[in-house]
């Protein structure tokens, strides 16, 4: 029996998560779910916001699905030391779990393109993943330094790290229009060469079917929004990566309707990209869409169900046309737009 570790985490993680566990009950009722905790309220009931339980219970399951962690800007958990702030605890996971790859699909849904800053024929065209290297270059390369009055840091890769995440963007791209763009600065940075060659190497002789493109990262910051329907995937270096995938990220026009994954050689671990809503919490009114639509990235990508994923997928859109919370311009609750994709899957 699969085995998913939730971690609903703090503020509106709680209300999202319950609203996608109800769906990923409904399509796939032979998983197990296991419960823990992560973030601020893990701190305040063990004082570790990455207790020992809960590394023990991801170390051994099939899949996590994380809500979200953190505090409004007032919250005393911001006065504790770095390492026992939530954020923390969410860094430990990754860590832990040694996910090396994070997909973020980026597509308007049908209905919903008047929210997005795009023109409408454009944000149509939108549908893009974007691969973003999530374990290397400068955010964790020891070799970096304050040195009196100069300071440098350093965007290290070894062949090995770059292998493996392209490999992911060619697998994901097999199973959506066979289109990869590698982004990079060759033109000024070793370390984009030593990317490009690898990247292109493993296309040449693993993954002949899929169309390989080069491009620079600054171009395509521009392109991204003027012409963003010629991208499938985008595999990119970490620092790249956080960039280009904030862009993105406002381009479907609310943050509560954006899944992620995070991927490596164990368990994957899927979370809406959006953080933990303080101004909204408790309210019941956060949208689980990217809580939900993380559940159908968990079922693809690591219970190998590319069918139920796309139940709920569709589900989604049909819910989305009878039911609006407020950051999508309507009246409707966390539990109303849940029960709305609840009886579209039950429909289907
Ligand atoms: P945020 O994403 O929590 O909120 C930004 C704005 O978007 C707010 O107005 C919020 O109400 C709205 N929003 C976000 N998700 C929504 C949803 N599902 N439905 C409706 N509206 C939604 O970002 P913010 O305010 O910068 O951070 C708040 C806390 O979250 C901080 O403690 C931060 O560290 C944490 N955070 C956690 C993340 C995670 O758990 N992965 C990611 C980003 C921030
Ligand atoms: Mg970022």
């Amino acid at each position: 029996m699969p085995r998913v570790v939730v971690l609903p985490g703090d503020g509106i993680g709680p209300e999202v998560c319950a609203s996608a566990a109800e769906v990923l009950q409904k399509v796939a009722p032979d998983v197990e779910l296991d419960y823990q905790l992560l973030g601020g309220g893990a701190y305040d009931q063990t004082g570790s916001p990455f207790p020992d339980a809960t590394r023990e219970a991801v170390m051994n399951c099939d899949a996590v699905l994380l809500g979200t962690v953190g505090g409004a800007q007032n919250s005393p958990w911001n006065a504790l030391p770095r390492p026992l702030r939530p954020e923390s605890g969410l860094l430990q996971l990754r860590k832990a779990l040694g996910v090396y790859a994070n997909l973020r699909p980026v597509k308007v849904m049908p209905g919903l393109e008047s929210l997005s800053p795009l023109r409408e024929d454009l944000a149509r065209q939108v549908d893009v993943l974007i691969v973003r290297e999530l374990l290397g270059g400068a955010y964790f390369d020891p070799r970096r330094a304050i040195e009196g009055d100069s300071a440098y840091n350093t965007i290290g890769y070894s062949k090995s790290e770059v292998d493996r995440v392209a490999r992911v963007a060619f697998d994901a791209a097999r199973t959506r229009k066979k289109e990869v763009t590698s982004v990079d600065k060759a033109n000024v940075l070793e370390v984009s060469e030593l990317w490009r060659g690898v990247v292109q190497n493993l296309r040449d002789t693993e993954y002949p079917d899929i169309k390989l493109e080069h491009e620079y990262v600054d171009s395509v910051a521009m392109l991204l929004v003027k012409t963003p329907g010629r991208y499938d995937v985008i595999v990119t270096e970490n620092l790249f990566g956080d960039i280009l995938s904030d862009l993105a990220a406002v381009i479907p026009g609310s943050l509560g309707v954006m899944p992620s994954a995070s991927l490596g050689d164990g368990p994957g671990l899927y979370e809406p990209i959006h953080g933990s809503a303080p101004d909204i919490a408790g309210k019941g009114i956060a949208n689980p869409t990217g809580t939900i639509l993380s559940v159908a990235m968990l079922l693809r990508h690591s219970l190998n169900r590319d069918a139920e994923a796309r139940r709920i997928e569709a589900a989604v859109q049909a819910a989305l046309e009878e039911v609006r919370t407020p950051d999508l311009g309507g009246k409707g609750t966390t539990q109303e737009l849940g029960a709305a994709v609840l009886k579209a899957l039950g429909r289907a």
